[in-house]
């Protein structure tokens, strides 16, 4: 294997899955995930998290030759998920004296998912950890995006252990370090996993980063994806205006269609917008694109227009999952525009109404509703629609 050195005796330990097809069984990762271990090793000799259980054999093998035999001091337990505490229970039976290491939310956490009996050093934001040349700095971020997420600072290198803050999708494929990859191939990824895993928590997200400001930080390591040290304003930058809402001009329609009409009329409105200058649009059927990549691309535009056929008197199966992931997501700051159609007894754009109220982003314009076929009078109201959505997104 490759050793690959963050600084002086701080070494990456991580490993790449291809093979799962959705993170958290719900999200799709395409171009895979990577999940960031990273070892300590002086006087003391320290893991910062572990990895996804399938990777348990070799992890422990390279533990084994980086610290040449010498048994694990400590784990620290920055974050519980399963993805960086599967290895949790093997490590601890390769190393029973280890002395794992975490915040008042962690242990309660590691006793119900890996029921071990271990020492354990519970820490508070300032702690500090000795291991020799090496220091370690603790500091919660709790909900970024778990209870118990906490960051670890090594004082001597000023390298920022993260956890999933400042993780991203997409395998390390080579390059590990952000200055040794085209950072264009991971922008999307990197958005797609702040708004998928931490999008919901955009305030502790906001309070994490005020934290961290205070922090003299050369290098960020996270989780999951590339490790940042060429190029911190460019993830701190996209942190902070994802975590405020900070959108561009710019529209996601989205639409859940049968047999065609109620897409039309997504189509008629998309075609308005770009006549009237605005040239960020992404038009979606909710029942091919998943909600991952929609949730992205509306954290990124400040419109969001949202169209249902009636389905047994109900919202479209595909728009209603969507439509309530967004509202679990909590995601402020947006416009809104509704249309639907209906063969007999609506429920599409009822349903929108109330997911209008619940989530209480501005309705520009009132709701469309079409009876079969797009017709004369509702094709006019979808370009009032679009009209009064451009006004907003350009005045
Ligand atoms: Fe990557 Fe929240 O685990």
């Amino acid at each position: 294997m490759h050793q690959v050195n963050l600084a002086e005796d701080i070494y990456y330990l991580g490993f790449n899955d291809r093979r799962t097809h959705l993170f958290e069984n719900l999200w799709p990762i395409p171009n895979g995930v990577s999940y960031n271990s990273y070892l300590i090793v002086d006087e003391k000799i320290a893991l910062i998290d572990t990895v996804e259980h399938s990777f348990v054999e070799d992890y422990l093998e390279q533990i084994e030759v980086l610290t040449d035999g010498r048994p694990v001091d400590y784990l620290v337990i920055n974050h519980m998920e399963p993805d960086h505490s599967g290895a949790l229970k093997a490590v601890v039976a390769k190393y029973p004296n280890i002395t794992l290491v975490g915040n008042k939310k962690t242990f309660d956490m590691v006793a119900n998912y890996y029921m071990v009996t271990v020492n354990t050093l519970e820490v508070y934001d300032d702690s500090e950890l000795p291991l020799g040349k090496h220091q370690l700095r603790f500091a919660t971020i709790p909900m970024v995006h778990w209870p118990e997420t906490m960051v670890s600072y090594e004082m001597t290198s000023k390298i920022l252990f993260t956890g999933d803050a400042f993780g991203s999708f997409g395998t390390l494929d080579g390059g590990i370090f952000d200055d040794e990859l085209n950072l264009l191939m991971y922008e999307e990824e990197l958005m797609r996993y702040y708004t998928n895993i931490v999008g919901k928590y955009c305030p502790h997200t906001q309070r994490a980063l005020k934290k961290i400001e205070s922090i003299d930080v050369k290098m960020l390591a996270a989780t999951h994806g590339p490790v940042w040290r060429s190029n911190l304003s460019y993830i701190l930058d996209r942190y902070q205006q994802w975590s405020t809402y900070t959108t561009e001009t710019g529209a996601v329609i989205v639409y859940g269609s049968m047999y065609g009409n109620t897409a039309k009329m997504a189509d008629v409105i998309a075609r308005q917008l770009a006549v009237r200058g605005i040239k960020n649009i992404r038009v979606y059927d909710a029942s091919k694109t998943h909600p991952s990549y929609i949730i992205s691309d509306i954290f990124k535009y400040k419109a969001f227009i949202i169209g249902s056929a009636a389905y047994n008197n109900e919202l479209f199966p595909s728009v209603e999952s969507l439509v309530t992931k967004i509202e679990h997501m909590g995601i402020k700051n947006h416009l809104l525009g509704i249309f639907g159609s209906f063969g007999w007894n609506g429920g599409g754009v009822k349903n929108l109404q109330k997911f209008a109220e619940n989530i209480k982003w501005e309705l520009v314009y009132q709701p469309v509703e079409e009876k079969g076929a797009l017709k004369q009078e509702k094709f006019a109201q979808c370009i009032e629609l679009a009209n009064a959505m451009a006004d907003k997104l350009l005045g």
